[in-house]
């Protein structure tokens, strides 16, 4: 019997460097697609892909992370007094409740596979999510919930993948194909961000991952790779050797890249023009500026 994921880990603890100057004094995590901070929207993927547990990395000048998944009292005393019902209920059906949250830290930026491993106490011996804020998914099925779906069957370690032109490679961590049926992947490989050249495929990872708590042991071991950093890429590599199975899935939902300034103004329209209630008046809105 398989054990089920329950423990989702998000790494927030990076500069957003791509996104200066909005991100000087202000976590990229925290900035609003729409009306929501990019944060939230992973919440509520993880929930409603039955995660119950939420451990976030984070780093110096994150706080405002930890605010966002407080009770607001002030607010919401004035929110009551004012008969904002709607909006009080609202403020509160996306928050996990009390202690399945937990903030640890990386203290210094040594990369996502270090990040990952900083929360090795808290996801303990049992398969887990990780994760990457800035990579907003938005779907039906949620990008996650198809995944832990898919999880059932193939079991090991899964990631979601999307195909990107072959100049891209070195963005990404990208595998080495074994056998593909079109939506489902088998691995013997994964590089983290090859040069087009020498990258073994254009199927690369998003981010979003299932992970077996060995990684841990491998993440403690490995050397710098790209970029000089610990790679999350290079741990799944090492699980691979060690005979796990590992796949890819071309998730249906779709990928806004938020922490590229222009993925994340694409972000905004896309959801702004789906937006429930602010949908039709966005689109009329937006004919008026083509
Ligand atoms: C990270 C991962 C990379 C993955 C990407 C997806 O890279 O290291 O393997 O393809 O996220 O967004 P980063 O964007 O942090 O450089």
């Amino acid at each position: 019997m398989r054990k089920p994921v329950r423990k989702a880990v998000f790494p927030v603890a990076g500069l957003g460097t791509r996104l200066l100057p909005a991100t000087k004094a202000m976590p990229k995590e925290m900035l609003t697609i729409v009306d929501k901070p990019l944060i939230q929207y992973a919440i509520e993927e993880a929930r409603a892909a039955g995660i119950e547990q939420f451990y976030f990395v984070t780093g110096r000048a994150k706080s405002a992370i930890e605010d966002h998944f407080d009770v607001a009292f002030e607010l919401e005393a004035t929110l009551r007094e004012r008969g904002r019902t709607e909006l009080l209920d609202e403020l509160r059906a996306w928050l996990p409740p009390p202690g399945d949250v937990a903030f640890t830290r990386q203290q210094r930026p040594l990369g996502l596979g270090h990040a990952v491993w900083c929360a090795r106490h808290l996801v303990g011996d049992e398969p887990f999510a990780v994760l990457l804020v800035d990579d907003l998914m938005v779907g039906d099925p949620p990008c996650l919930k198809e995944m832990i779906d898919t999880y059932r069957t193939t079991g090991g370690n899964l990631v979601a993948v999307v195909e990107v032109p072959r100049e891209q490679t070195r963005r990404y961590g990208v595998l080495d194909v074994v056998s593909d049926d079109g939506t489902l992947v088998e691995a013997r490989g994964v590089v983290e961000k090859p040069d087009p050249e020498v990258a073994p495929s254009t199927l690369t990872i998003i981010g979003r991952y299932i992970i077996q708590p060995e990684i841990f042991g491998h993440l403690a071991e490995l050397k710098p790779g790209s970029g000089n950093e610990i790679q999350l890429t290079d741990g799944l590599d090492s699980l691979i050797s060690q005979g796990q199975p590992f796949h890819g899935l071309r998730v249906a939902a779709r990928r806004y890249d938020c922490g590229d300034k222009l993925g994340y103004l694409e972000a905004n329209v896309g959801l702004g023009l789906t937006h429930p209630t602010l949908g039709p008046a966005f689109r009329r809105l937006l004919a008026t500026y083509i």
